[in-house]
């Protein structure tokens, strides 16, 4: 299969025969309308408008302050640039933890605005909520492991699941949500054999790792991170694609590549 010329849109039917197939989605985040464009041609399965563009783009210590406006235009600016990929949007902190109803608002600003899928943090606690979204048509991606809105409450941007107790919850987390319609699930800075643990234990949710080993579904990275431009400390799991490179469009095309292949995230990025 030629991925540079496989111009037929991605949908979640398609995504989750991926999935069945044993493919490996390749995610990336994205912000923009270019790098939208540019990220499909080099065969991007899917877009993240990740609430990280409080850091990336913003400049902030945290995603905390990130609003729902400023999510609704950055996926307004990767849906114009982007034709096949698959396109989810985060929700931003304080836009959906209060009730469902919250929720379903707030994820409606986001479709409407073009995103596919949305993608909100939380164990079972937000199982209701995602039963909510999905039963309206509103597909979801949930987060677990490390998830940036709960830094002060996780005391920092730490491993998550390293204890028999802490891995059993993350565990019956991901289930409870695969059990409440998440289609995707972002496994984020967890040991490699907890999330093939978890991977293997799912039916139909497609599992994304970052910092989570090599036994995912798929894998996501912030483009800051994999380009070498964010200019703060990165973690352990990210690799720098323009080490060896010439230009971002290789960088990208490498990133996919190796995520396809299985070769990132190697035994170097996992814990
Ligand atoms: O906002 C983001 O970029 C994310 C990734 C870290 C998965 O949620």
């Amino acid at each position: 299969m030629n991925y540079l010329q496989d111009t037929k849109p991605m949908t979640l039917v398609e995504l989750g025969k991926m999935r069945a197939e044993g493919r490996r989605i390749a995610t990336l985040t994205c912000y923009d309308a270019s790098f939208a464009a540019l990220f499909e041609r080099c065969g991007m399965d899917a877009l993240l408008v990740g609430d990280s563009l409080g850091n990336t783009i913003q400049g902030q210590k945290s995603t905390l302050s990130v609003t729902l406006e400023q999510m609704v235009y950055h996926t307004e600016c990767v849906c114009r640039g982007a034709k096949r990929a698959f396109i989810l949007s985060d929700m931003p902190f304080g836009s959906y933890q209060e009730s469902p109803a919250q929720a379903m608002r707030s994820a409606a600003r986001l479709m409407a605005a073009g995103a596919q899928m949305v993608k909100f943090e939380g164990g079972a606690f937000m199982a209701e909520t995602v039963r909510f979204l999905v039963e309206r048509g509103v597909p979801v991606c949930a987060h677990i492991g490390l998830t940036p809105q709960s830094v002060h409450q996780l005391g920092g941007y730490r491993v998550q699941g390293r204890s028999d107790a802490e891995a059993a919850r993350l565990k019956a987390d991901g289930l409870a949500l695969e059990q409440a319609g998440a289609a995707m699930i972002v496994l984020e800075m967890v040991p490699a054999a907890l999330a093939g643990e978890i991977t293997a234990a799912t039916t139909t949710m497609a599992t994304i790792g970052i910092g989570a080993g090599s036994e995912c579904h798929g894998q996501v990275l912030v483009m800051h991170d994999m380009l070498g431009v964010f200019p703060g400390k990165t973690a352990r799991f990210v690799r720098n694609f323009m080490q060896g490179g010439a230009t971002i469009e290789g960088a990208i095309t490498a990133y996919v590549a190796a995520v396809r292949d299985g070769s990132f995230p190697a035994p170097e990025h996992c814990y």
